[in-house]
């Protein structure tokens, strides 16, 4: 997908949407948690999915550090409640960073091309695959993690080649990913509900 060629203007928007009630028992922390199962939730239908129909997500659930995931297009979206200190975080990983002022446009839409990449700084958007061959990376919030190393400032770490990216999902340098994550399309239809697939609306 990219920002230039495709929109979800062209999605109907009668078209059945997908309406996660509630983030409660959903959102995780933590690597090891992560890696649980996530409790089954209401899921579009197939035809829904193909027809890459927006997604509602509650957040009003969602605590810091937490990581809360839903299908969009059949792709994993991730949205996560970055803490205070995460984001106080994310300017000392800068220089480490392949592209810090997100200047590959397609990465993201134009709202979410800044540090924190997104509309709003504490909650993240972007689509859980890797931009190397598109395994999907391991949630790691933790600080210093051990086995990501003492300057680890949380992110996200791709097991299949080691691709690593920061709490804004930005790629480090050196690393096989080529391109930080994706960010789709999306807006605050209220402060608790976030509509994955559509940029219109208010911010
Ligand atoms: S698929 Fe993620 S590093 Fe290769």
């Amino acid at each position: 997908m990219s920002y230039s060629d495709s929109d979800s203007k062209t999605v109907d928007p009668k078209r059945r949407r997908m309406l996660v009630a509630s983030t409660a028992g959903v959102g995780v922390v933590g690597a090891a948690a992560f890696a649980a199962p996530l409790l089954a939730s209401w899921m579009p239908s197939a035809r829904a999915l193909n027809a890459g129909a927006p997604v509602d997500v509650n957040i009003s659930k969602i605590e810091p550090g937490q990581l809360l995931r839903v299908i969009w297009q059949g792709k994993p979206v991730w949205i996560v409640s970055r803490s205070q200190e995460m984001l106080d975080a994310l300017e000392s990983n800068e220089k480490l960073l392949a592209d810090p002022n997100c200047s590959v446009t397609a990465q993201q839409p134009e709202y979410a091309r800044n540090a924190t990449r997104s509309r709003k700084p504490e909650i993240l958007v972007t689509v859980g695959i890797c931009t190397h061959l598109g395994c999907s990376p391991t949630y790691i919030p933790d600080f210093g993690d051990a086995s990501m190393g003492a300057d680890w400032k949380g992110g996200f770490y791709c097991p299949c080649h080691g691709s690593r990216f920061d709490m804004s999902g930005r790629v480090f340098k050196n690393v096989p990913a080529p391109t930080n994550l994706l960010v789709p399309p999306y807006y605050y239809k209220s402060d608790d509900l976030i509509l994955v697939g559509e940029s219109g609306g208010k911010a």
